[in-house]
């Protein structure tokens, strides 16, 4: 279908999410989480989305890092529509493309900090020198520190910080976070918080947060609620 027919438009914005919809069909009834969801982001963007427990948030994040088809509606990254491409195809773009964070680490116990934060290399293509980059990151994060050590020789902040450092080893163009901060203490959440801002406006990457947290939101320059499946700007 020609994008004139969809009715989308093209716009400069790295992503852009239009009357986006989603049903789960459960044993009772379709119940329908995501109702006309529509925004976009361009590079270099946060948002921070917020909304009550059960209202949507990791559906929506699920979908946006291809995790998830919609329903109905468009997600578009670059223009594309990512859901069109086959299953080896995906795993290639969200590879390539979408970093994530979650509230639980995810990192490996066997693995030290350094190696933690190359396992996405793995399966990445070729390239530039992958461990220079792992250290540099490492850096940024500030656990230069810290390379050799087992997670469970780390504090949940630094745990936390390796694993932004490794969201953003194979340059994601989108980086998503799933209650970022949740397990972190008001002193470390912060920090931690301010770090993803700063690292994503220093590789222009697009980044969207979902948080339970007003004090990590209040961050946030862009803010949007999901409330009743719809998605309002919050002022
Ligand atoms: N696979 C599924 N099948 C049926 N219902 C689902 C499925 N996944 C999620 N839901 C329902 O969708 C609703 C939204 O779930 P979601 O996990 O997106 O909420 P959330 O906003 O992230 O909540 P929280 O803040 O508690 O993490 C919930 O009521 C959940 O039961
Ligand atoms: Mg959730």
């Amino acid at each position: 279908m020609k994008a004139q027919e969809s009715g989308y438009q093209m716009s400069d914005s790295f992503l852009s999410v239009r009357n986006l919809n989603k049903t789960f069909e459960t044993r009772a009834e379709p119940l329908q989480i995501l109702r006309e969801v529509s925004f976009e982001l361009s590079l270099g963007e946060s948002l921070a989305v917020m909304g009550p427990s059960g209202s949507g948030k990791s559906t929506l994040l699920h979908i946006l890092g291809t995790l998830e088809p919609p329903s109905g509606g468009e997600v578009r990254m670059e223009g594309k529509d990512p859901f069109a491409l086959d299953d080896a195809g995906l795993a290639a773009f969200r590879n390539g493309t979408i970093g994530f964070v979650f509230q639980e680490h995810h990192l490996l116990p066997q693995c030290s900090t350094l190696e933690n934060v190359l396992l996405p290399t793995i399966v990445a293509a070729e390239g530039p020198d992958h461990e220079k980059r792992a250290r540099e990151l490492l850096d940024q994060v500030g656990l230069a520190h810290r390379m050799e050590y087992r997670p469970a020789e780390l504090s949940g902040g630094e745990r936390q910080r390796i694993a932004i450092a490794r969201a953003l080893i194979n340059k994601p163009k989108l980086l998503l976070c799933d209650e970022p901060t949740g397990n972190l203490d008001r002193v470390n959440a912060e920090s931690v918080g301010k770090l993803f801002l700063d690292l994503c406006e220093q590789h222009h990457t697009a980044m969207i947060a979902v948080t339970h947290s007003s004090t990590l939101a209040a961050t946030f320059p862009k803010r949007m609620e999901l409330l009743d499946g719809e998605l309002h700007p919050m002022e």
